[in-house]
């Protein structure tokens, strides 16, 4: 299928729009005694409830099911010089060993740990890194799509299981066999070949409610040799007189939003599509993207860090946004820059991978919250609490602050 369209470039010019701390952009202070959740022997980051779709957020016979990225934590073995369990070593080392694990909820809030979703050694690779689980049918069937990760390969990949409820629980089936859907092409997506650091990862697919069709966003980078890339003048956008010229190493930072299409709608095979927005010159990384189809319009999220900014441009971690009246674009940057619920600059690491739910909510995990004494901080790896954004044409405005956690259904299905 061939769709006509050019990516829409994220630019420095929009990129120096960003401003922290903008109360209407910023996510409420975390505080540093934080509630914890009730397993208190893993980590958990990536929150993805079960949707189907359309994007509903899904309960079944009213158990609210989210998966989460999970790592075990090693208190025996990651220890400090003093013999003490080293919580920062083990949290920052997480992600090698990520698993998909589940938890569900009567309250949407207060969350019961079911344990993992594939068994050790189903998996392809060790570590099991972000996607979406996928509700298929409305007898508890979910496709989980997500990404098989090492340091030589990633591959988006699916894994089929069912849910089962009862009246003290929910449990899986299934997740035994993993199906391979694609890797990077090199002709839209770097590959691990031209970039050793490659981010390709995160799928998320729906329903286009326009046409009709099956596709999955995606976390991407321009193709092409790492250090071949030139930030050219729609990448730069319209910057003000006097602005200096891009550093030499801003062309390493090629981030991008991808689209894929599915030639059926069993999602068993997959075409790449052109990006849907690069940023180039801009940011490394557009992680876990998604949207929500509002007054006939896509608004496009992904989340990105200050650290994977390009020299001479930054802004906080948090979660960045589009808008388009088409799938396809051209999109224009929420607010102005792209910024939507960035950290404050008191806390900067306070939360991540922020997921933008069809009702407006927005959860995401505590990463790291500073202490008084401005030394000692406190890891997350716990639920953050949940606010609302509202949008607004080309705006957001953040409007309200939940529980630790809260992610409620959107549609309950009966089985
Ligand atoms: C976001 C993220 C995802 C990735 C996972 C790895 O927090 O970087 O892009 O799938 O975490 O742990």
């Amino acid at each position: 299928m061939t769709l006509n369209y050019q990516p829409t470039a994220w630019t420095r010019a929009d990129a120096i729009k960003v401003t922290a701390d903008n109360p209407t952009t910023t996510q409420p202070i975390v505080p540093y005694k934080f509630k914890g959740m009730s397993n208190k022997n893993v980590f958990v980051w990536d929150t993805m409830p079960i949707r189907d779709l359309k994007n509903e957020i899904i309960s079944i016979n009213g158990w609210s099911i989210i998966f989460t990225l999970t790592a075990t934590r090693r208190f025996n073995e990651i220890k400090d010089k003093n013999g003490n369990y080293d919580i920062v070593t083990d949290w920052n080392s997480r992600h090698g060993r990520a698993f998909f694990a589940y938890w569900y909820s009567k309250d949407s809030k207060n969350w019961t740990y079911g344990g993992r979703v594939m068994a050790e050694g189903v998996s392809p690779t060790k570590a099991e890194w972000a996607g979406t689980p996928i509700l298929t049918k409305d007898d508890g069937s979910i496709d989980l799509y997500y990404t098989c990760v090492d340091s030589k390969s990633a591959t988006i990949a699916k894994v089929a299981g069912k849910i089962v409820t009862s009246d003290t629980g929910v449990t899986l089936q299934g997740f035994t066999q993993v199906k391979k859907l694609f890797d990077a092409d090199g002709k839209y997506y770097q590959t691990k070949a031209q970039n050793g650091g490659v981010n390709f990862r995160d799928p998320s697919p729906f329903i286009d409610p326009k046409d009709g069709k099956l596709y999955m966003f995606f976390e991407g980078n321009v193709a092409g040799k790492r250090g071949s890339h030139v930030v050219g003048e729609a990448d730069i956008g319209l910057v003000p007189p006097g602005t200096a010229a891009v550093p030499a190493k801003a062309n390493l930072r090629v981030g991008c939003i991808g689209l894929a299409v599915a030639t059926d709608m069993t999602g068993n095979k997959w075409e790449m599509l052109p990006p849907l927005v690069t940023a180039i010159g801009v940011n490394d990384q557009t992680e876990r993207p998604h949207y929500i189809y509002q007054d006939g319009k896509y608004y496009l999220f992904t989340i990105s860090h200050k650290s994977t900014y390009a020299e001479g441009v930054t802004g906080p971690d948090g979660v960045y946004g589009f808008v388009s009246e088409s799938l396809t674009g051209p999109y224009r940057p929420l607010n102005g820059s792209g910024l939507v619920l960035g950290n404050p600059s008191a806390q900067p690491l306070q939360t991540y991978s922020h997921l933008v739910m069809k009702n407006g909510l927005v959860t995401s995990f505590i990463d790291t919250i500073p202490a008084a004494n401005g030394t000692d901080y406190r890891i997350g790896g716990v639920e953050a609490p949940t606010v609302r954004i509202q949008l607004k044409n080309d705006q957001t405005f953040l409007t309200k602050t939940f529980d630790y956690g809260y992610i409620p259904p959107t549609r309950n299905i009966k089985v």
